[in-house]
């Protein structure tokens, strides 16, 4: 399939999804939510596929937003449904069955810092800026920014950016726990990648076991979440892949994961 509003491509076993309208600063219509679900499909369905990474293509923006050109017309009813089909999407990013790393490698306002965070971490170039401006706009976030933000920072930070509309930079991001790590805009690309290895060099099985009992257990209290792991653990020891990373310890050499189920 031919896209026109982002560029999906694989690098060996890592997917990539580049947010492409560079002229609109990459900001989120339609037809980009709609191309980035086809492209999901396609990397669900692809067995090779081990780390999906987003990034924004130019050089200014990851995603500068939803459109605010396609949301001022549209009815409450309408809006709702688009703020549904960008909340759709980025649920389905936090639980693909893959990592997924954010490569923020300039604006991430309102829709844009909402993707990156629906992603399993966000690495980001010291010239980025994360910001929810949707309180300039007269309107709140909504593809899922009051939620995320607040419990990935805490509500009193959530509530000042969310109600000042305040940009932070990368540095400052990653002082309050929304960004993992600030690379040079020449070194973001490459060190992204370089993890994104790591973690394909990883047991498939075990991969999604971690994020599932991270994501899921958030969302439970200390008992409950930790049974879920342990049911976890003992799924990962019934794996090929449990089993070769033992084995490969205890025979002093280095496992090699296939990621058969
Ligand atoms: N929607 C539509 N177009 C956008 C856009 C957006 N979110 N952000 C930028 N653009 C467009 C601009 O209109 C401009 O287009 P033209 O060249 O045709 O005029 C182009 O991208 C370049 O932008 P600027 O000239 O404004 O670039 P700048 O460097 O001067 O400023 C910026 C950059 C500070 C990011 C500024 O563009 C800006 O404030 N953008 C809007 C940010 C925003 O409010 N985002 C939240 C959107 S609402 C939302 O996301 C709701 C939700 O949760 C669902």
């Amino acid at each position: 399939m031919t896209y026109e509003n982002i560029i999906f491509e694989k690098q060996g076993d890592i997917a990539v999804i580049k947010f492409n309208r560079p002229k609109a600063l990459n900001a989120i219509n339609p037809a980009m939510v709609a191309e980035t679900n086809d492209a999901l499909d396609d990397v669900e369905a692809d067995p090779t596929a081990r780390v999906l990474i987003l990034t924004g293509e130019g050089e200014k923006a990851f995603i500068a937003g939803a459109d605010i050109a396609h949301m001022v017309n549209l009815s409450p009813i309408q809006a709702r449904e688009f703020s549904r089909s960008g909340q759709d999407l980025f649920f389905r990013i936090e639980n693909l069955k893959i990592p997924v790393i954010a490569c923020v490698n300039g604006f991430a306002l309102g829709g844009g810092v909402e993707c990156a965070m629906s992603c399993d971490f966000i690495y980001a170039s010291e010239k980025a800026k994360f910001g929810q401006p949707e309180i300039n706009l007269g309107v709140i976030p909504g593809f899922g920014g009051t939620q995320r933000l607040s419990r990935l920072v805490g509500r009193a930070m959530a509530k000042e950016l969310c109600m000042t509309g305040s940009m932070i930079d990368a540095v400052e991001a990653k002082a309050i726990g929304l960004v993992n790590k600030v690379f040079t805009p020449d070194a973001l690309w490459d060190e992204t990648m370089k993890t994104a290895r790591i973690m394909a060099s990883k047991g498939k099985v075990s991969l999604k076991a971690a994020k599932d009992c991270i994501n899921r257990g958030l969302n439970m209290d200390l008992l409950d979440g930790c049974y879920m792991e342990s049911d976890n653990f003992g799924l990962c020891m019934s794996s090929p892949d449990g089993k070769e990373g033992m084995t490969a310890f205890l025979e002093k050499r280095k496992p090699e994961f296939t990621g058969e189920l």
